[in-house]
């Protein structure tokens, strides 16, 4: 059996959901991870009504226990790895609780670390697989207003870049993915209504942004990517 782990999955209309159907479709026993247990078995349901097979693993990805459960009980070979948690945590520094700025980095930095950590033992152990991670535009560049989320998701994509060489020579790809504007999905639409107008002309396209990692997953280890950033034609970068 070969298995996928999907940490971070919510909305159906979000990238970790999206993450889960795809590789499902692809013929990978899905562990469909996140923290809100009906939001998990909706995806799984719609996995195996299209055929498919997955299982919902309710986990907090700041819990180091938790997350070695995860892998403990990840069944087959473990193929693909996809960190997707994080959450935009606007704000202005000098504003800012220190409690706020932690959380932030819990979820979209030590969380990875964490994933990164037990995904890389289980893999270089096989001699294979792959681990993705999901950056923004704040993984390569500080922006008013959001310095905790930019911090954790800088912090993040360096911490994979480091992965990606120590793994490699060990026959595990480790790649990134930037999301570099907002995506036209259920977590934009719902928390700023006022943009969600917009979002259909503006938003990153779901399926297109699936299909980096896709891409990513099919590499040869002759020809690797760590990073592809997308955007709209229309983003301003
Ligand atoms: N949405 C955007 O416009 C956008 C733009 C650029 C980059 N990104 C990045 O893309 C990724 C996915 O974003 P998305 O908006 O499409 O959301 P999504 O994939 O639908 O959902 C991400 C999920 O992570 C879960 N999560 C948060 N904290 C967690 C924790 N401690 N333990 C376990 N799960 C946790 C959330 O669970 P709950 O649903 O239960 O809260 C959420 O459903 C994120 O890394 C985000 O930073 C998003």
């Amino acid at each position: 059996m070969e298995t996928a782990i999907v940490a971070g999955v919510g909305a159906e209309r979000g990238l970790g959901a999206q993450l889960c159907l795809r590789f499902a479709s692809l013929g990978l026993h899905v562990l469909v991870a996140g923290r809100t247990q009906e939001k998990l078995s909706k995806i799984v349901g719609m996995i195996e009504a299209a055929g498919g097979s997955a299982e919902a693993v309710c986990v907090d990805v700041t819990s180091e226990e938790q997350v070695q459960t995860l892998f403990a009980n990840t069944p087959g070979t473990l193929s693909l790895a996809i960190y997707n948690a994080g959450n935009n945590t606007p704000g202005a520094i000098a504003d800012m609780e220190a409690s706020y700025f932690e959380a932030s980095w819990r979820v979209a930095c030590f969380g990875g670390f964490l994933f990164a950590r037990e995904a890389a033992k289980r893999m270089t152990e096989q001699g294979k697989g792959t681990i993705l991670f999901t950056g923004a535009s704040a993984s390569t560049r500080g922006k008013a207003n959001f310095g905790a989320f930019t911090a954790a998701k800088a912090g993040l994509r360096q911490m994979a870049q480091a992965l990606a060489k120590e793994c490699g020579p060990q026959g595990v790809h480790v790649g990134h993915v930037i999301v570099d504007g907002a995506i036209n999905g259920e977590r934009v639409a719902t928390r700023y209504p006022d943009y969600a107008a917009r979002l259909e002309a503006e938003g990153l396209n779901l399926e297109g942004i699936v299909d980096a990692y896709e891409y990513l997953y099919g590499q040869p280890s002759k020809a690797w990517t760590f990073e592809l950033d997308l955007r709209t034609s229309t983003e301003n970068w």
